[in-house]
């Protein structure tokens, strides 16, 4: 396939939580066209073994190759934790992942080699956020957690609600306790629950954004490639999902921090 810079940047994610990623890219790459695939119909992917996961990526990598995408974003942290092999082997593009750019923020950034990982419960039974983090630096003692619960509050929209607050403050409880100064939120939703997480964990701890650094991580390459959309221009985004369920405008919407326009439903 040709690659060139006027091409679209593919994003993928179980659901409607990649949603971030895309909000990250637009504000750090504002010319580049983006089409997006969220398997709504199969959300969630958090609870899912590892071959199911696995073939819905292949499914959707597939999906997005045939749409001339130039590079390839995994924007969910359950499948690039347990697919981000599958995908890079059927790619013919560059892929990058929320977890090696979460992974390499935080060996950046912690200063006393304490890091703490939330995460769904494949995600965190992987153990791939620990291998990354280990890759980057290996004296780094990683305490992780899987916090099953955080997904459905945020999709209700209990972002600061009570019960989410009690919530994660259980969760966060043993990884606090290890005297973490860096905290890598390593799930799509979780963005959403910094300024619920912040309070709880303190001033003195670094939340790390995996949407955020895998959009800087994503202009770098696309700079250094020459594949970059570099003039001023009004871009085109699409919207691929596999269902439309209740809310999900507005629940995309809050993801997205602005309109959601332009899905469409694919019938598989
Ligand atoms: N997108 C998933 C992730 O980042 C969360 C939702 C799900 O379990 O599918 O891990």
């Amino acid at each position: 396939m040709r690659v060139i810079s006027e091409n679209p940047i593919g994003v993928f994610d179980s659901g409607i939580g990649g949603l971030t990623v895309v909000r990250a890219l637009m504000e750090r790459l504002p010319f580049e066209d983006i089409i997006y695939f969220g398997d709504t119909a199969r959300v969630p992917y958090g609870v899912k073994s590892v071959s199911t996961i696995s073939s819905f990526a292949t499914q959707i990598t597939e999906f997005l190759l045939q749409h001339q995408v130039k590079m390839l974003i995994i924007a969910c942290n359950t499948i690039a934790a347990v697919a981000s092999q599958v995908v890079q082997d059927l790619s013919s593009v560059p892929v990058l992942n929320v977890i090696n750019a979460g992974a390499q923020t935080a060996a950046k950034i912690t200063r006393n080699k304490q890091v703490g990982i939330l995460g769904t419960p494949a995600t965190i039974n992987s153990n791939a956020y620990v291998r990354a983090i280990h890759e980057a630096d290996n004296h780094i003692h990683v305490t992780t957690q899987a916090c099953p619960l955080f997904v459905p509050l945020v999709e209700e929209g209990w972002l600061d609600h009570p019960v989410t607050r009690l919530t994660a403050q259980e969760y966060l409880k043993p990884v606090l306790a290890e005297k973490i100064d860096t905290l890598v939120l390593g799930c799509t939703h979780y963005p959403l629950l910094k300024p619920i997480l912040s309070e709880i964990a303190g001033e003195s701890i670094r939340l790390v954004d995996s949407a955020i650094t895998v959009a800087h991580e994503t202009a770098d390459l696309l700079l250094a490639n020459g594949m970059a959309q570099l003039s001023s221009r009004e871009p085109n985004y699409l919207y691929f999902v596999t269902d439309v369920p209740l809310r999900f405008q507005s629940v995309g919407e809050r993801f997205l921090g602005r309109s959601l326009e332009n899905v469409k439903v694919v019938n598989w």
